[in-house]
Order: C-alpha cells, then sequence, then structure tokens
C-alpha cells in the first residue's frame, strides 16, 4: 500500500455549519512522517478526524488504508481503527486501570493471549521510560507521564498509521521529547507512517518530514 491517505478536493464540515476544510488535495505516503500547521480553529482536529472516519465527508474524497472513507462506517470502520493508533491531547486513559492494563487494552480488544499483551505492554512502557509506574493508576501520574502511556498504548497494536493531536501540547521538555523520539522511533523502526498536529515542529526533529498547512479551509501541501 503506497498511499496510505489519499484526499482529493476534500470537503468537511459539522452538520448546519459552513464548512471548515473546503478544499484539500494531498496524498501521505507508507512511512512518512507529516506535520500538520495551521492557526487556531483553522481546522486542523477536524482534518485529524476524518482520517479515523469520526467526519462526514461533506465532498470530494478520501481513502485511508486504501479505505474509501465515504463508505467506511459500522463494522468496516471498527475494524480500520483496529489498525490505526491515535493520541489526543486530553489522554483518555482510563482511570480505573493500572498503567499497564491501559496499554494492554488495544491488544485485548483484538483478541490477543494475556501473555503476549502483557509482553507487549512491558516492552512500550519501557520505550516510554514508564517501566516503574506499570502499577500505577492514571491519577497518580503526571500529565506528561499520562501523556506517555497514552503514546504506549497507541503503539501496542503496531498500526500502520498513527495520528496525533498536538500530542506535546501542554508537557513539560522532558515528556515533549520522549513523545517526539517515539514517534521517530516508530517511524523509522517500524516503519509506521505517522501525521502529527502540533503549533510547532520540533527544532530538533532529525528525521525526514512533510509539511502540510492549513489556512482559511485550503490544505497547503508545503513540503
Ligand atoms: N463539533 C463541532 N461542531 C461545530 N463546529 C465545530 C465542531 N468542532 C469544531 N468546530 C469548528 O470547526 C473549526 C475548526 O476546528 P478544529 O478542527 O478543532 O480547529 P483546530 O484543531 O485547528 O484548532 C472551528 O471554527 C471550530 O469552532
Ligand atoms: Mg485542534
Amino acid at each position: 500500500m503506497r498511499n496510505v491517505i489519499e484526499a482529493k478536493g476534500l470537503k468537511l464540515a459539522y452538520p448546519r455549519h459552513e464548512p471548515v476544510i473546503t478544499d484539500a488535495t494531498f496524498r501521505v505516503e507508507t512511512n512518512q512522517f507529516v506535520f500538520v500547521t495551521g492557526a487556531s480553529g483553522s481546522g486542523k482536529s477536524t482534518l485529524l478526524k476524518s482520517m479515523y472516519g469520526a467526519m462526514e465527508i461533506a465532498g470530494g474524497e478520501l481513502s485511508v488504508g486504501g479505505m474509501d472513507m465515504r463508505a467506511t462506517t459500522g463494522s468496516k470502520l471498527y475494524k480500520l481503527r483496529r489498525h490505526i493508533g491515535i493520541v489526543f491531547q486530553d489522554y483518555k486513559l482510563i482511570k480505573e486501570w493500572t498503567v499497564e492494563r491501559n496499554v494492554m487494552l488495544p491488544l485485548m480488544i483484538a483478541g490477543f493471549p494475556k501473555n503476549v499483551c502483557l509482553a507487549q505492554a512491558t516492552k512500550l512502557l519501557h520505550h516510554v521510560k514508564l517501566s516503574h509506574k506499570a502499577d500505577k493508576y492514571p491519577m497518580e501520574l503526571s500529565g506528561g507521564e499520562q501523556q506517555r502511556v497514552a503514546m504506549a498504548r497507541a503503539l501496542a497494536h503496531n498500526p500502520f498509521l498513527i495520528l496525533a493531536d498536538e500530542p506535546t501540547g501542554n508537557l513539560d521538555n522532558y515528556s515533549s521529547q520522549v513523545v517526539w523520539d517515539l514517534l521517530e522511533r516508530a517511524n523509522q523502526e517500524l516503519e509506521t507512517t505517522v501525521v502529527v498536529v502540533t503549533h510547532h515542529i520540533p527544532e530538533m526533529f532529525n528525521a525526514d518530514f512533510r509539511h502540510l498547512m492549513i489556512e482559511n479551509g485550503v490544505i497547503y501541501d508545503i513540503r
């Protein structure tokens, strides 16, 4: 699959509202790392939502992982989402569950045996430098640590695509660095395609990357 995401004249609108995105035409190929930037309210989160089927397509075309998103609903959408890792700004960890169990969640849903889930969670918690917090509950962690758990969870099922919405928005420098390193490693070592909405492209970002910018409803493919 060469094109992981393909948009042609894509238009996105919330019901009974003027379109947020009026014209998006771009392609994201396998293993690319893409930054999406734009002013606050320009439609960055809206664009990201469309990539996991949480926005109705108001016009044009969008395909993700070879699936036509206009026709991907119900169980087809559910199946596609099982192969996408999603990281939001507001973590969405399950607060009654330990850190370790939170990371195991996507694999348990996918039906893997418990020992496989546990081994994968242990490995990923090591990557986000939180092995020592495996038995803690989300509330016992700092915001940065919670976001790193969310990152580990998003990667647990080896997704072909990671969608991250301002993943370092509220984080201290150390946690931001851990998150960027992990995204970069997932991209380079696991060949995961990464689309990340950010205010600011990190200066120390080493890997080759793409850059899509949103302005007045139009997506500019600037790199
Ligand atoms: N659920 C919604 N219903 C109606 N309008 C929305 C909804 N969510 C966001 N919007 C509007 O869509 C526009 C783009 O929002 P968003 O994609 O969240 O911007 P960004 O992530 O770039 O800050 C904004 O004008 C926002 O007010
Ligand atoms: Mg947003």
